[in-house]
């Protein structure tokens, strides 16, 4: 955008929203190729204390916990037909399950489309999409260094799905663009306190879980990691924006709206407190995840014994079907000959991106491109009005 279609707008107070950033398409995964650049985890659930065992690749194909549809979809699921003993005194605990993430890393200056057509559910599941620096080759300690984006979260018969940032303490949410009541704590530093649950919000969406999410014919999250904030957007199938549908190689978040999840940089340094990520999958049984929360699980007795136990049929619908994933790069030149100082944000590379932290808007920019409040326009707006008079 050139400067003097910037001061128009801001004089005619027209929404500049058109100023957030553009993308181009960086790397899809989909279809057969879906699994090839995918760490597969291949060891017991030692994060969560799920009742699970992550297969490594070979055994996760063999035993078909992974898959691809005849459409093209990729699988993942839980063992829905493996019979565990019920009465052996020698408990087996661990059921087997799939958890992989991505070989490349997606620094600041990255977002993600993930375009699912069935999300796990039933009781004692517990799904995730989310992302972390975290390697199951190299140890990212301590967690939740280098920063954790949940986009998509689940767990037994929950009627909505969870969005949340764990960081290291220092991250707030201040003025974000969705109603700030929705969000169950503000303060993104997980384990200070001790317990601290990190900063979310529940969708307000009643299809973004369980059977209504399928029924609806499964839908797209998006999420952003810009040096301006995190923003995550829901859209179910009818409602994705036309500048997405199709195989479109480069999108405009201004086109998305009022996202589901933000947390603006104005009180949490994106830069500097997310690492360049690894996208993960994982779907865990029992452990962590609040069984008792829903009412319909809890009456059946304890997780372990009436979901893990048995002949598996509680996980026929325990899996993510996947149409794709698809990684945009931030190739937004901001307003090219604005005086207010913005520089272009840098291109980032994916794999190894380390380097990604620097990538630079103006402040000025950065607050406008945040669906910041009406207010915070008319401050910010009418300082860069002068400062482009004065160029
Ligand atoms: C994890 O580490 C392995 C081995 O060092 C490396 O090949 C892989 O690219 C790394 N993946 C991520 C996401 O860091
Ligand atoms: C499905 O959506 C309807 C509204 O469309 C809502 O009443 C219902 O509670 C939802 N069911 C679940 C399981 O979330
Ligand atoms: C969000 O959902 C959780 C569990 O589903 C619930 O305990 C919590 O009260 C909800 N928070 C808000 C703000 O609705
Ligand atoms: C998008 O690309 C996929 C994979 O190449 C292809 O199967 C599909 O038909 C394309 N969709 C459209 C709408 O062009
Ligand atoms: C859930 O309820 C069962 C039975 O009342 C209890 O034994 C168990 O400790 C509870 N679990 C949690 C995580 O509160
Ligand atoms: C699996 O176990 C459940 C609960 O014990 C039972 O209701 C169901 O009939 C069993 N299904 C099969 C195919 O054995
Ligand atoms: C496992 O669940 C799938 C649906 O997700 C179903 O098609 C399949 O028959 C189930 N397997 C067994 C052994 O019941």
């Amino acid at each position: 955008m050139r400067a003097h279609q910037l001061a128009v707008a801001l004089v005619l107070g027209l929404p500049i929203s058109f100023v957030r950033a553009q993308y181009t398409l960086k790397k899809t995964y989909q279809g057969s190729s879906f699994f090839d650049d995918w760490t597969f985890y291949g060891n017991f659930d030692d994060t969560n204390n799920g009742h699970v065992i992550y297969l490594n690749r070979q055994d996760a194909f063999s035993q078909k916990l992974v898959s691809i549809t005849q459409a093209n979809n990729a699988i993942i699921r839980v063992d829905n037909f493996t019979t565990l003993p019920i009465t052996s005194p020698t408990l087996v605990e661990k059921r087997n399950s799939v958890r992989i993430n991505t070989n490349d890393l997606y620094g600041v200056g990255s977002l993600w489309v993930a375009d699912f057509a069935h999300v796990p559910y039933g009781c004692g599941v517990w799904g995730a999409f989310w992302s972390t620096p975290t390697n199951t080759s190299i140890n990212f300690a301590p967690w939740p260094t280098g920063g954790e984006i949940d986009t998509f979260e689940s767990w037994n018969l929950i009627q909505d799905s969870h969005y949340t940032l764990h960081t290291i303490p220092g991250c707030t949410v201040t003025n974000p663009s969705q109603t700030s009541s929705a969000f169950a704590s503000m303060d993104c530093s997980a384990g200070n306190p001790v317990g601290a649950q990190g900063c979310s919000s529940n969708s307000t969406d009643q299809n973004t879980v369980g059977p209504n999410f399928s029924n609806v014919g499964g839908g797209i999250w998006i999420t952003e990691l810009a040096s301006t904030g995190i923003s995550i957007w829901f859209f179910e199938r009818a409602n994705i924006p036309q500048s997405l549908k199709g195989n479109a190689t480069s999108l405009d978040t201004s086109t998305f709206g009022t996202p589901a999840f933000n947390v603006p940089s104005t009180s949490c340094n994106v830069g500097s407190v997310f690492k360049p990520q690894s996208l993960i999958f994982d779907i865990t049984l029992c452990g962590e995840a609040d069984y008792n929360q829903t009412q319909t699980c809890a009456s059946r007795g304890a997780c372990l014994q009436n979901t893990v136990w048995g002949n598996g049929s509680n996980f026929d619908e325990a899996y993510f079907e996947i149409q794709s994933i698809k990684v945009f790069q931030s190739t937004t030149t901001a307003s090219g000959g604005s005086s207010a100082g913005s520089t272009a944000p840098q291109p980032t590379s994916s794999a190894g991106a380390t380097s990604s932290g620097s990538t630079s808007t103006s402040g000025a920019l950065a607050l406008l491109a945040t669906s910041a409040s009406a207010s915070i326009y008319a401050v910010v707006g009418a300082a860069m009005f002068l400062a482009m008079l004065s160029a």
